[in-house]
């Protein structure tokens, strides 16, 4: 399993769960619900309209990845907490798509096997403070990102 993470670090194993939700993505429509309800959950985690809009935008970018390349996956939108009582919104995206198979190539941008734009994955790794992506060929892909307060 090859594994990249932002700044080369992994996430910190110690956050508190404080809520969780999970959007199954089979279909489009499941996209679009997934992304307003990312919103309601950081609007209601304290982000402002800015970051709200940043979060979501992360999730959109995963989901449309899970649909366009592995057809089907799921999202998994966690409010958090660290050690000082900071709050954050973690992301989950998990599929058992065909996988990555270069995943330094993958994260640079406009890298794109779609011959679409190749900003996706770089753009979420960008907005999110924290950022790792696994994947196997033939297994899967699972990334987990966080963005706090
Ligand atoms: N969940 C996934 N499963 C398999 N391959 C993926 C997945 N997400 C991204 N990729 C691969 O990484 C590449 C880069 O993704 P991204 O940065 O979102 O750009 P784009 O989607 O425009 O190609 C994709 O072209 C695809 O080859
Ligand atoms: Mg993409």
């Amino acid at each position: 399993m090859a594994k990249y993470c932002k700044n080369n670090r992994v996430l910190e194993a110690s956050a508190k769960l404080l809520e969780s939700s999970t959007f199954e993505l089979n279909e489009e429509n499941d996209q679009a619900t997934a992304v307003f309800m990312t919103r309601e959950i950081a609007k209601n985690a304290g982000f402002n309209l800015a970051d709200e809009v940043m979060v979501a935008t992360a999730v959109s970018e995963l989901a449309t990845n899970i649909l366009r390349y592995a057809s089907c996956g799921r999202i998994r939108v966690i409010v958090i907490q660290n050690g000082d009582g900071r709050t954050g919104i973690e992301i989950g995206a998990e599929d058992k798509g065909k996988g990555i198979r270069d995943l330094k190539l993958a994260m640079q941008d406009n890298y794109s096997t779609a011959e679409s734009l190749g900003l996706g994955l770089p753009s979420v790794e960008r907005i999110m403070d924290e950022f790792e992506i696994e994947s196997e060929i033939g297994q899967g892909t699972r990334i987990r990102a966080r963005r706090w307060l």
